[in-house]
């Protein structure tokens, strides 16, 4: 009880200081209802004390438990704060690393399920502990965000020319998610994810990339014989056997080639490209205009020719800059979150959702060919049509709008988002 009394004693104090306050006022025949809320006051000064009083005895008891638990760990022999044990080592450093020590390093996981924690988890849950600690860079269906890694889709993309390699189109082995999330995830705060909460957020990667259904319940016990999507796409490198052997011959080491030529100054060579770009140019530099080489003049600076006069388009004025075109390019934005499902525009096609074209004034559930849910058939049938208003309130929450819909997306939090999106559906709808 030592720490108690500094904590309730300035309570007490206060009380007595409002009393003796309410007793001198009162005396000086002040009105009934001052002395009434002067009673209040004391009355809530009191059950503050009370209050404190009861604060001051939890904390006791938190302590005595933290000192038990001490203690009994101290029993076993695994008091981390104890000195060292002696090392029988030739210059008397370091230590054996305890049992516990060693097991909060081995975390890891093999391909055959070895090292999972016992534990379990589905994409429901998966979902919201996503939403929380994942989605702020890998994007709420894990498409990423700006660009943090896309963890959701390109399946079968990996022999075209620009392969998008994502856990579910590229990684071959599950426990491989579970190690290096449970690992090294949320970037920043590693460590921090339960078993169950990996278990879950991993289900959820899977569900994001249509591996799994929504009921899917992953465990330690499943998780390693789940099949992968690129499970076979990785080959034991033979190169250093099949390949290596025939290419290799004596190199040249002197008068290796006859004649040698300038044919190109560095200056004249790519230029870095444009921002976003991935096309270097050619710098537009001409011969001419370069000055020539001297053995004796000071160290060369090449100057490149003046770049060709980009078409000249007058800056917009501010007051001009189309209002629409900003709405719209808003509206592209907040159209990323969509584009997972959705496409939009010429040639669109259905992808997990249907393609959006003229979305306003179609009727709802009637793209060709997709599977919609029962309640869009049922919409369908009663020739329901997309408005603006219409379209507002189901994306404000698709799931209370349209209930059973198999839209998995939680609804567009910002009014404004709502109306720049449509802005940009519509000027998107060919
Ligand atoms: C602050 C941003 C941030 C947050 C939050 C975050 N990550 Fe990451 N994540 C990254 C970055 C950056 C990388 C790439 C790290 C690297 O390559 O070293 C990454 C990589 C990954 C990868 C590997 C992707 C690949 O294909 O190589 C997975 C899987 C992943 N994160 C899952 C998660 C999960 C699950 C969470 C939530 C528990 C999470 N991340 C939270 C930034 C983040
Ligand atoms: C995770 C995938 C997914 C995301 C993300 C998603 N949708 Fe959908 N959307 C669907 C599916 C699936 C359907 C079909 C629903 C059904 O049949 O119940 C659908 C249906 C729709 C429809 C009805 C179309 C029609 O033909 O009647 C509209 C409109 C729509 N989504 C707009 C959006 C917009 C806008 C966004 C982004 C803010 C969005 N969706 C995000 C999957 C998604």
């Amino acid at each position: 009880m030592s720490k108690s009394p500094s904590i309730f004693l300035p309570a007490f104090g206060v009380t007595t200081l409002a009393l003796g306050v309410a007793y001198g006022v009162a005396s000086r025949d002040y009105g009934a209802d001052k002395i009434e809320t002067l009673q209040d006051r004391v009355g809530q000064v009191e059950s503050h004390a009370k209050a404190a009083t009861e604060k001051a005895t939890q904390l006791e008891l938190n302590i005595a438990q933290v000192q038990a638990a001490a203690a009994e760990r101290g029993a076993l022999g695994v008091d981390l704060t104890a000195p060292a044990p002696a090392s029988d080592g030739r210059f008397g450093l370091g230590r054996t690393a305890l049992p516990v020590e060693i097991a909060a390093w081995d975390v890891d996981v093999l391909p055959d399920g070895r090292g999972l924690p016992a534990g379990t988890g589905n994409a429901y849950d998966g979902e919201e502990v996503f939403a929380e600690k994942c989605a702020a860079c890998h994007g709420d269906f894990a498409e990423g965000v700006d660009n943090w890694p896309v963890l959701a889709g390109g399946l079968d993309t990996l022999a075209d020319e620009d392969p998008v390699k994502t856990v579910g189109s590229y990684w071959p082995y599950l426990s491989t998610v579970y190690d290096y999330v449970y690992r090294s995830m949320p970037f920043g705060e590693a460590g921090t994810l339960t078993a169950d909460e990996t278990y879950a957020i991993v289900a959820y990667i899977l569900y994001s990339n249509d591996l799994i259904d929504d009921d899917f319940e992953l465990t330690h016990e499943n998780l390693a014989s789940f099949d992968m999507h690129n499970k076979d796409g990785f080959v034991v490198d033979d190169r250093p056997a099949t390949e290596y052997e025939a290419w290799r011959v004596e190199p040249c080491m002197e008068n290796c080639k006859e004649a040698t030529e300038v044919t190109m100054r560095s200056v004249f060579l790519v230029e870095t490209p444009p921002e976003g770009g991935t096309v270097s140019m050619m710098n537009p530099a001409k011969p001419e205009g370069l000055p020539s080489f001297s053995a004796t003049g000071p160290s060369f600076v090449p100057v490149a020719a003046p770049k060709l006069e980009e078409a000249a388009a007058p800056a917009p004025a501010l007051e001009q800059v189309d209002e629409g075109a900003q709405l719209v390019a808003a509206g592209k934005k907040v159209f990323k979150k969509c584009a997972a499902c959705h496409a939009v525009g010429a040639g669109a096609k259905n992808k997990s959702g249907p393609q959006l074209n003229g979305l306003i004034g179609r009727t709802m559930g009637t793209v060709d060919g997709f599977k919609y849910s029962n309640v869009f058939k049922a919409a369908a049938q009663e020739g329901r049509v997309w408005d603006e208003e219409s379209l507002a309130e189901f994306l404000a929450k698709p799931r209370s709008y349209l209930k059973g819909t198999k839209m998995s997306f939680s609804g567009l939090k910002k009014e404004a988002d709502i109306v720049s999106l449509t802005a940009y559906l519509k000027a998107n709808s060919e």
